[in-house]
């Protein structure tokens, strides 16, 4: 018998979801290597920061409709080097998820509501060593858009920074 592909739910984003999302990103940042972010979050931080707080136009989940357990999430928020109606987004999938598509069944909720909200478009800045981050925005229709050259990480190493934007 072949296993059936979980259903994946989409939805809105609630603060109760906060510490499920931060144990989420935490594990992607302690991984290292793909996220730009390198500080782990609070719960309290990352409701501010990504989930509900007043910069952000909206965040979703993706809840595997067989266990209720949050396999990824997406956001984009207001970033004042952009002009107000180009959002800024950001993608997470559990690192020990098996589930695929999770980042593209988010995509299409993200798009839609920032069409319902007037946006033109959605900006996404990418580590360049980022090969599957790059890999998935462009898949999702994001073109090449501009390249921040040798931005220091932490440990400073310097990493270049592409841009890619999607037209709405
Ligand atoms: C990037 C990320 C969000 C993709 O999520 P995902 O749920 O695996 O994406 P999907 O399964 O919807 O992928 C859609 C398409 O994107 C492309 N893609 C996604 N991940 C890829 C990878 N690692 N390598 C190559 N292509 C990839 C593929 O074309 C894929 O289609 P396919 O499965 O039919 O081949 C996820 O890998 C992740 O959380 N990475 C760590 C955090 C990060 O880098 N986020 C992006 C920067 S904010």
């Amino acid at each position: 018998m072949t296993a059936m592909r979980d259903e994946l739910h989409i939805r809105d984003v609630a603060p109760a979801d906060a510490a499920e999302l931060a144990d989420l990103l935490n594990a992607i940042i302690a991984r290292g290597g793909t996220t730009a972010l390198q500080d782990p979050f609070s719960a309290e931080d990352l409701a501010k920061t990504y989930l509900i707080g007043p910069h952000v136009h909206c965040c979703f989940v993706a809840v595997a409709a067989a266990t209720g357990r949050i396999e990824g999430f997406q956001t984009l928020v207001r970033n004042p080097p952009l002009p107000d109606d180009i959002g800024d987004i950001a993608t997470f999938a559990r690192i020990d998820g098996t589930q695929r598509g999770v980042g593209s069944a988010l995509f299409a909720a993200t798009k839609a509501r920032a069409r319902a909200l007037g946006l033109t478009a959605i900006s996404a800045t990418i580590r360049a060593d980022n090969h599957g981050g790059l890999a998935f925005y462009g898949k999702q229709g994001f073109a090449d858009y501009a390249v921040a050259r040798a931005i220091p990480l932490k440990n400073g190493e310097a990493v270049d920074r592409i841009t890619k934007r999607c037209l709405l």
